[in-house]
């Protein structure tokens, strides 16, 4: 009986959907589970990385010097905004209560992506940022679930779904992709997958299509200028 509510208690917090944001954007990380008044709390990053200590006698709270100025606590719901992110931000957050031992209240993945920036009309490539293997398939999906191609690597064959057809070029040796002729309504996620036994993730990529000039305003490119 009380094993097995060791392990309820041991799995109650489980990591959430990996939140995607772009360099220079923040993010805000909350507490999944229960934080009693008497608890210390410290957010931690991959494992080690202090971030910021809050101590609850005190009320004080203090950011390790990596993230002074960039970071802010709520002393309300311990919750943590990280701003400015950066491509070495990208890894596992977790919260830490602690009184008389450590329980970890909050686990999050956050992935960083640098922007890729195309006017409507542009190519834009994507490389693999990932080890894939020969024996590997692979295939390039937008945002999170629409296909674009799939490449088998037994007979060496392309096959790009309908809606990319034309549009899409798949390069074998490096397993990059190059879109052409981008609208706006390709902006979005574009990600890589992998798969052998099991899928793995080889390349991330955040796309935004602006518009060239006000000029070219039209009904399909509208409102995003540089
Ligand atoms: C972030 O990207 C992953 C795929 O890598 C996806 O599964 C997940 O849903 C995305 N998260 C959000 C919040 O959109
Ligand atoms: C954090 O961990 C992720 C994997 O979870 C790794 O890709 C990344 O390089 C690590 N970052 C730092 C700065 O340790
Ligand atoms: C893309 O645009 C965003 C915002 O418009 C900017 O912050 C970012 O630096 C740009 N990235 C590149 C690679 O030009
Ligand atoms: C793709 O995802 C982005 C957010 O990541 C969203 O702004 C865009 O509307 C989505 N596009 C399509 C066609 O689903």
């Amino acid at each position: 009986m009380m094993l097995q509510l060791i392990f309820i208690l041991s799995t109650l917090i489980s990591i959430t959907e990996p939140r995607n944001v772009s360099v220079g954007d923040s993010v805000h990380l909350d507490i999944q589970d229960l934080v009693l008044p008497s608890d210390d709390l410290f957010w931690v990053f991959n494992g080690s990385n202090n971030i910021l200590r809050y101590y609850s006698h005190t009320k004080q709270t203090k950011p390790y010097p990596a993230y002074e100025g960039r970071v802010e606590f709520n002393e309300e719901t311990y919750s943590l905004t990280l701003k400015n992110l950066q491509r070495t931000d990208s890894g596992l957050y977790e919260a830490k209560a602690s009184d008389h031992e450590d329980r970890v209240v909050a686990k999050h993945r956050v992935y960083v992506f640098e922007p890729r920036n195309v006017s409507v009309g542009d190519s834009v490539h994507l490389d693999i940022q990932d080890l894939v293997l020969p024996s590997d398939d692979l295939f390039w999906v937008f945002n999170g679930s629409n296909n674009i191609l799939r490449y088998y690597s037994h007979t060496k064959q392309t096959k790009p779904y309908p809606a990319y057809e034309g549009r899409a070029e798949f390069n074998e040796e490096t397993y990059s992709l190059t879109l052409k002729n981008l609208q706006r309504t390709d902006s979005g996620l574009y990600e890589a997958k992998a798969s052998d036994h099991e899928d793995r993730v080889v390349a991330k990529h955040r796309v935004y299509v602006f518009c060239k000039s006000v000029e070219e305003e039209t009904q399909q490119c509208c409102c995003y200028y540089f």
